[in-house]
């Protein structure tokens, strides 16, 4: 690894200034694992479906890799590690914050947040607490609340969010409105050394990556959606609703997903409300939807990636990405010095 480092990674001891998003359905026990033995900082992810007992599943994979290592030796059974969870995923399983906290990690980011009454429980336990804004108010907010590490996730990115402004014009304003309060990461197609290089160069403290990581094969990314990934380009994806309609989540209006367009998402994008409809033309449509959903079946659900999705050409590890990513950020920063 190369020597890139922020004061924020230093302290944390992590040899790339990298978190690496806690996507639900992807960043598992075993994908967290590699991506803080690479250096960085590994989440595992508990989506909107997450539960007490999945995450104790992961738990348990994270573990059980640190085990495994060939080279296992005090230090890396002593990975740091960090829980990311969906905020109004919570109440319906109220174990699920209780095992994320008793499970000593380094930092828990709990997304989509309504309020911040978890944050005080997360210091409790000696973690960071850490969020995703998406406005420079929310950013103030978020430090008012004694969020330590507040997230700025442009509307590029991956997955669920409120796409209301680009990831640099957003840190900006977010660096502007309480850098120097809390930590600060970018987040929103850093996909490459090179946007790593521009968030740093910016001052942010770090990035958050999500999308440049789900194809490697530590991911728990369905086998299915791995194809889709390698062959989309950044202009193939877009913000809809559709999906979560179609398979009934509650997720509030203003969090719809980017994923990469399919023929589902052509039709439907632009007649979300319809879909979530009555009828049973419709009910057996959702019906199909979210077998579909179980089965991986790409052809009809979208897959969720931001718009750096068309740097991913290979399936790569973990670790061979995030090298490249130091080295290459490195590199550019360095023509500068
Ligand atoms: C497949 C996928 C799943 C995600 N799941 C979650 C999640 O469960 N919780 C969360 O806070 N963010 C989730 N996100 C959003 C990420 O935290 C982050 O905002 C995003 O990945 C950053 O942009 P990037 O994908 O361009 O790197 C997800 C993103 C992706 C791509």
């Amino acid at each position: 690894m190369t020597g890139l480092a922020t004061p924020w990674s230093t302290t944390l001891g992590l040899g790339v200034p990298i978190v690496a998003a806690p996507m639900g359905g992807v960043a598992g026990g075993r994908f967290a694992h590699a991506v803080s033995r690479a250096g960085a900082l590994g989440l595992i992810g508990m989506g909107s479906a997450g539960s007490a007992a999945k995450l104790s599943a992961q738990l348990v994979e994270f573990e059980s890799a640190s085990r495994t290592e060939a080279d296992a030796s005090a230090e890396a059974s002593a990975l740091p590690f960090g829980i990311g969870l969906v905020h109004w995923g919570l109440d319906r399983d109220p174990e699920l914050l209780d095992t994320a906290l008793a499970a000593h990690p380094r930092l828990v980011s709990i997304g989509f947040a309504e309020d911040f009454a978890w944050v005080d429980r997360v210091h409790a336990v000696g973690a960071l607490a850490a969020t995703q804004v998406y406005t420079p108010a929310e950013a103030v907010q978020a430090a008012d609340a004694s969020v330590d590490v507040v997230v700025a996730r442009g509307s590029e990115g991956g997955g669920h969010g409120d796409p209301r402004m680009g990831t640099l014009s957003l840190l900006d304003a977010v660096l502007d409105a309480i850098g120097g309060r809390a930590t600060v990461l970018a987040a929103g197609g850093v996909s490459s050394g090179r946007s790593l290089a521009a968030v740093l160069a910016a001052g942010a403290d770090g990035a958050w990556v999500g999308t440049a990581l789900m194809a490697s094969p530590e991911a728990l990314t369905p086998d299915s959606a791995r194809p889709v990934l390698l062959a989309a380009t950044g202009d193939d994806t877009v913000n809809t609703s559709a999906a979560d309609a179609a398979l009934g989540l509650p997720w509030p209006e203003r969090f719809p997903e980017r994923v990469v367009r399919n023929a589902f998402v052509e039709e439907w994008a632009d007649r979300v409300d319809e879909l979530r409809g009555s009828g049973d033309e419709l009910d057996g449509f959702r019906a199909e939807f979210t077998a579909a959903n179980s089965a991986g079946d790409h052809r009809l659900v979208p897959v969720d990636a931001g718009e750096g999705v068309g740097l991913l050409r290979a399936v790569r590890p973990v670790g061979e990405i995030l090298d490249e990513f130091a080295r290459d950020a490195s590199a550019l920063l360095g023509r500068w010095r």
